[in-house]
């Protein structure tokens, strides 16, 4: 069975005192599962203080970028191997806002996504449509592509270890959540294309949903065959909001 994952990127939101809080507040909400992880991704300088926090708790700690380097003269830039010595497990990779904002490009992406697995971070490879690909009937080929330069870089056995976010970029923080069919239809699309590399890897890999996902559209959304969980940006700054999708992932309550 594939694990449900909901992984929450706070972006560049929060100070300690609000962090501490919300994450106390998910700790005791969140009992864990087998079935199912809970992730969350606070902003690098917040990671070691909130690692502790953790500590004993099944709440997993995953970071929002990192360095496509090891190590050496890369001023500001943070490397996998640091994320781990601080408690990270995941670290998101290729979020629209890196690759729009910040021109990270899908040969970076790849080579980011190589530098996770390389130190044993689990890489949340995140892919995505702008408005205008969709609407000029590029949804798939933009994914394919996406995909295929990481796999092209690393071999598709890597996806054992590491999750795989569809978040379609009108959706991000728009409000505009995609259709529980059009998030299907992508996810579908992208499993049958790693299918055709190796149709185990593809069957076990946890497919994520995101794009304003909240409590009230969660349920809908994780009920579709191909979607195993969600990557949650404003909704993940509430902690009942954010436990409430965690709790919609686990059982397929409606909330
Ligand atoms: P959103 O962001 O849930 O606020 O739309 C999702 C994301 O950017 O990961």
């Amino acid at each position: 069975m594939r694990r449900k994952i909901i992984a929450g990127n706070w972006k560049m939101h929060g100070s300690r005192a609000e962090n501490t809080q919300l994450v106390e507040t998910i700790i005791s909400g969140f009992a864990g599962d087998d079935g199912a992880e809970c992730v969350i991704c606070p902003p690098f300088v917040y990671l070691h203080e909130i690692s502790r926090q953790l500590r004993d708790s099944a709440v997993k700690l995953g970071a929002q970028n990192l360095s496509a380097e090891a190590q050496g003269a890369f001023t500001g830039e943070v490397s996998a191997a640091m994320l781990r010595d601080v408690g990270c497990r995941y670290v998101l990779v290729g979020h629209s806002e890196r690759r729009a904002l910040y021109g990270e490009d899908d040969g970076l992406v790849a080579r980011k996504y190589a530098a996770a697995q390389a130190k044993g971070l689990v890489p949340i490879l995140c892919v995505g449509e702008t408005l205008a690909e969709r609407e000029g009937g590029h949804t798939h080929p933009v994914i394919a592509r996406q995909l295929d330069a990481v796999l092209a870089v690393s071999d598709v056995g890597t996806l054992a270890r590491a999750v795989v976010a569809y978040e379609p970029v009108w959706a991000i923080g728009t409000g505009r959540t995609a259709t529980p069919e059009q998030a299907q239809d992508v996810h579908a699309f992208v499993r049958e294309r790693i299918a055709a590399r190796d149709a185990k890897i593809a069957a076990d890999l946890s497919l994520l949903y995101g794009g304003s996902v909240k409590a009230s559209n969660a349920s809908e959304l994780f009920a579709m065959p191909d979607v195993d969980g969600g990557l949650i940006g404003g909704a993940s700054l509430k902690a009942e909001e954010f436990l409430a999708i965690c709790a919609a992932a686990l059982d397929g309550r409606v909330v």
